[in-house]
């Protein structure tokens, strides 16, 4: 029987239904030390990137370590502050911030905004001034390097919508001096996410570091670099550095040593501390193929069909006397790409508990209630106890705020 923690799945299961997120307390805290513990006396925070998930109950474990958060909107910042996270760790990237999440973020003290445009600057500026503030701001800059991963996930490429041209970074840091209610406090830089190799960091940090100097030199006050998240995990067989050697290598490179060095790691965080328990509703054998049909969708889990994502999808019960067969898993919603693993080889039959891998991240976040599908519960394992951390939403959850015509 395969658990979470010392939780046998079939236990949640009976308690919480079918599907359900299932994360574990001891896997994140664990991921989170790595991170922090790797950079050993060296000035750093590790912002932990909220859009990966954001429930509350791990936003606040981890505010409860000390974390920092990275955010991208006022709803995040909000998760982080009900959760109990410091608004002067936080730092708050995104190139379409509204004025009035620029306004919050200023009247809640975040530690930095990462500013994306030069319109961003100036309106970020004028609003400060309004407030009668000077905001810290860092510069977003795209470091023209290629992460080798998907391309719906690749931030720091030339043609990206990110960040500020590397060639007219010095430029804009040059006006940003200039601005009376700009304060510059840093460097920001994210190339893209489930990375699995050192070489694009390395090449992006080196870049940031030339920049870094030169702005040093031109009498610009630069107190830390921000190289962003997106370390990968292992979702089939890829063999992504381990949380120290990124630091490490990052730490080799940041060769200032009065430089904070900032971080952004989501899914290195909470990927791997989290699967997706679905039940298996029906097989039904085609001529020429076998489908899986479970109650878990498209709907619940969309990382499958939109990035072409491979996760590991096991049987809860190991030992089955099913005759093992190849299966498309797919869900209840009405579309072909309503997939969660195509072509897997496994052994079970109708009635079966799966555990879908890899799900603490850009899984239940993603989410939606396409086909009026209510969200599923999400648990926290933590040893032997379970918690609910989100109920199962009801039917009338999702018309809540709707309205009949007069
Ligand atoms: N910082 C910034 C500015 C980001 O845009 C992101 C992710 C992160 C940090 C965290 O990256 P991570 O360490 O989690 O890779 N939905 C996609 C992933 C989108 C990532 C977007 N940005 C997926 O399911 O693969």
């Amino acid at each position: 029987m395969l658990c979470a923690e010392a939780v046998p799945l079939i236990d949640v299961e009976k308690r919480f239904g079918s599907p359900c997120y299932v994360y574990s307390r001891a896997a994140i805290e664990d991921q989170w030390h790595f991170y922090d513990r790797a950079f050993g006396s060296k000035s750093h925070l590790v912002c932990y990137s909220v859009k990966a998930n954001g429930n509350l109950a791990i936003l606040n474990l981890l505010a409860r370590l000390g974390s920092g958060f990275d955010i991208v909107s006022v709803g995040e910042l909000q998760r982080v502050i009900t959760a109990g996270g410091d608004p002067s760790r936080v730092v708050f990237s995104g190139v379409g911030k509204r004025p009035d999440e620029i306004k919050i973020a200023l009247d809640t003290g975040v530690k930095c905004l990462n500013v994306e445009s030069r319109s961003e600057l100036q309106l970020v500026n004028t609003i400060a001034q309004q407030a009668g503030k000077k905001a810290p701001v860092s510069i977003r800059i795209n470091p023209d390097v290629d992460a080798k991963t998907h391309p719906h996930i690749s931030t720091g490429l030339k043609e990206s919508k990110f960040g500020i041209d590397y060639d007219d970074a010095e430029r804009i840091y040059m006006e940003a001096a200039d601005l009376a209610n700009i304060e510059i406090v840093g460097v920001d830089c994210h190339i893209g996410s489930q990375i699995v190799q050192l070489k694009p960091y390395q090449d992006a940090v080196r870049r940031i570091m030339q920049l870094v100097h030169k702005l040093i030199d031109r009498g610009i006050t630069i107190r830390h670099v921000d190289i962003g998240g997106g370390l990968g995990i292992s979702y089939q067989s890829e063999q992504p550095p381990s949380p120290a050697e990124f630091v490490k290598s990052i730490c080799s490179i940041v060769d200032d040593s009065s430089l904070e060095i900032i971080i952004e790691p989501g899914r290195s965080i909470v990927g791997n501390a989290g699967l997706l328990l679905a039940k298996v509703l029906y097989l039904k054998k085609n001529p020429d193929k076998n489908f899986a049909i479970i109650d878990a969708a498209m709907n619940d889990l969309i990382r499958p069909v939109l990035y072409d994502a491979w996760q590991e999808i096991i049987p809860v019960q190991q030992e089955s006397k099913a005759e093992a067969g190849n299966y498309d898993v797919v869900g209840p919603v009405c579309e072909s790409g309503d997939f969660l693993g195509l072509n897997r080889r496994l052994s079970i039959d109708e009635g079966d508990l799966l555990a879908i891998l890899g799900a603490g991240a850009y899984a239940f976040c993603m989410s939606s209630n396409y086909n009026a599908r209510p969200r599923v519960a999400e648990v926290l394992v933590e040893n032997t106890e379970i918690h609910e951390i989100r109920r199962r939403e009801s039917i009338e959850d999702l018309y809540r705020g709707e309205s009949l015509l007069p």
